[in-house]
């Protein structure tokens, strides 16, 4: 486990560079300045090249304020477990640097902008297990096998998949916290379903 987390840790020139840009909370500022930045590590028009960094392309608006909401209020993870610029907690700085002006700005840009499916290998017949277990578990709310976003329940379909493994962990350990009608549902799979679960949604192109 400490291997995979050494392997996904994001090079510290990449997390200085990305919150040197942050640092000088003020008025409303443009939102082509903004995306820049967030492209640095999110990708151009926030289709990430980097496994550890989700897409951020593929949001509803709602769901895409509602998600910087999580951060800025310091709801999306239990800051006190990580280390200043782990790649979990930079997003708390960054979006406690952002007013609700630039919020709105940046959730009409990535809302707007294509998702593109990161293509990844998977094991075929995990990835079928997976289907079933989406379609039994998951569909009502990440629609369209995960491909569409709905208010508030993201694109789980092409995501990266070290990063949902990230989030399957954070959210089952109540290190992330998410509605309990979605944690819920996820207390019932054991590790093998999760795994099937991330081959499904890794096998989707
Ligand atoms: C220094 C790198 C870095 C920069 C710069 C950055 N992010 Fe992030 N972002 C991350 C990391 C790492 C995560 C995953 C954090 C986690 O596990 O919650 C993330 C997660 C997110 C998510 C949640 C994605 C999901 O699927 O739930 C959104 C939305 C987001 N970032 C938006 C932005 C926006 C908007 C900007 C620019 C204002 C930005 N980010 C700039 C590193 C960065
Ligand atoms: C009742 C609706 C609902 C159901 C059912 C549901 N989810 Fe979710 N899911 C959500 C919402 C809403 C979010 C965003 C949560 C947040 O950030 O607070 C989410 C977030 C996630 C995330 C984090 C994605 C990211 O980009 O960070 C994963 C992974 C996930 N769900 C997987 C699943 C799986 C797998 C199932 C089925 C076993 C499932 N969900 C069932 C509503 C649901």
């Amino acid at each position: 486990m400490i291997v995979i987390r050494v392997m996904h840790r994001v090079p510290a020139y990449l997390l200085t560079a990305g919150l040197a840009l942050f640092t000088a909370p003020g008025p409303a500022e443009d939102t082509d300045d903004l995306v820049i930045r967030c492209e640095i590590c999110h990708g151009q028009d926030g289709n990430s090249v980097l496994p550890i960094f989700p897409s951020i392309s593929g949001f509803s608006y709602e769901g895409f304020l509602y998600t910087m909401g999580e951060y800025r209020e310091n709801r999306r993870i239990a800051i006190e477990f990580q280390q200043p610029n782990e790649p979990e907690t930079v997003m708390i700085n960054i979006a406690q640097q952002l007013s609700d002006a630039d919020l709105k700005g940046l959730a009409n840009y990535f809302s707007k902008r294509k998702y593109i499916p990161r293509s990844q290998a998977f094991d075929p017949e995990l990835a079928s297990r997976g289907a079933i277990l989406h379609e039994r578990h998951c569909e009502r709310c990440h629609l369209q096998n995960g491909t569409e976003p709905a208010d508030d329940s993201p694109i789980l379909a092409g995501q990266w998949t070290p990063y949902l493994r990230l989030q399957f962990k954070n959210i089952l350990s109540g290190k992330r916290l998410v509605s309990r009608r979605m944690s819920n549902r996820l207390k019932k799979l054991n590790q093998e379903d999760i795994e099937a679960l991330l081959n499904f949604y890794a096998s989707i192109k």
